[in-house]
């Protein structure tokens, strides 16, 4: 991983201009908490080559492999209203799936956190964050993103990909993650402003896979099936089970649909 690669491709003001390297560590989500307590920088981020104990969504593990997984933790410090929270994993699967459409591969979005190929996944983001009264002070954004891996390389029991594997060419994840920081920036700005949740809305309805189509979902240990109608000012999605509205502000949601239909 070349530090100097990836600033060398940044357009931001804030984001990304102090990066943490680390050949090997535990999990960046947990460096940067770290690096929180130490004083760190709005913007900052957190790089590894190799995470061994990386984690995901709902205490799951993260597995990535080493020189090929994109596997990095992006520091904020938004200081806005703490109902805002959700919006940070939907702001960042933005930036990615624009990103990697900028590098020639289409991904779509499933909400909250997945970056998806054709129904298999491709990547992932753990937002984690702290909030002080109704302010929402620090935000970590943990990015893991299946880059340069082969098919043997990835859990055979989970439907995944890489960029490799769709695209059949490898790619250099200094590039990724420069474009993916340049694209956040501008939609963390338009957040803090607070103007155009209705905008931001639609950039991630139009990126996700499953907006008005039928879906399980899952929170709490309960299942519902309904339509997922789309998000609301939150960033929270929105169930219609047999014309009842019901938001969530977190979940999983498994889609049922013809293979004709997945992307
Ligand atoms: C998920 O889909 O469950 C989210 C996965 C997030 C993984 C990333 S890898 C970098 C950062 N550090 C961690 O420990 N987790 C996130």
């Amino acid at each position: 991983m070349f530090i100097n690669l990836i600033q060398a491709n940044l357009t931001t003001k804030v984001i990304g201009r102090e990066i943490e390297h680390y050949t090997r560590t535990k999990s960046t989500n947990e460096d940067a908490w770290a690096l929180i307590e130490e004083g760190a920088n709005e913007g900052t981020l957190v790089i590894t080559d190799k995470q061994t104990a990386g984690k995901g969504r709902s205490g799951r593990s993260w597995l990535s492999v080493p020189g090929k997984s994109l596997t990095t933790s992006l520091i904020l410090k938004p200081e806005i209203d703490s109902r805002l929270a959700g919006w940070f994993p939907l702001l960042t699967g933005i930036a990615i799936v624009d990103a990697l459409n900028e590098l020639g591969l289409k991904t779509k979005l499933k909400w909250p956190n997945d970056i998806m190929v054709l129904g298999k996944k491709l990547g992932g983001i753990l937002c984690e964050s702290r909030i002080q009264g109704s302010i929402l002070e620090w935000v970590v954004i943990g990015i893991g993103l299946n880059i340069n891996e082969q098919e043997n390389e990835l859990p055979a029991d989970v439907y995944a990909t890489s960029f490799y594997i769709e695209s059949s060419s490898s790619i250099q994840r200094e590039l990724v993650i420069s474009k993916i920081l340049n694209n956040l920036e501008l939609l963390y700005a338009t957040l803090k402003e607070n103007k155009e949740l209705k905008t931001l809305s639609k950039f991630w309805t139009e990126r996700c896979n499953h907006v008005n189509k039928s879906v399980k979902f899952e929170a709490d240990n309960d299942t519902q099936e309904g339509i997922f109608m789309g998000i609301n000012n939150d960033g929270a999605a929105i169930i219609n089970s047999n014309g009842k509205e019901t938001i969530y502000t977190s979940g999983d949601i498994h889609i049922e649909t013809f293979a004709k239909d997945i992307v």
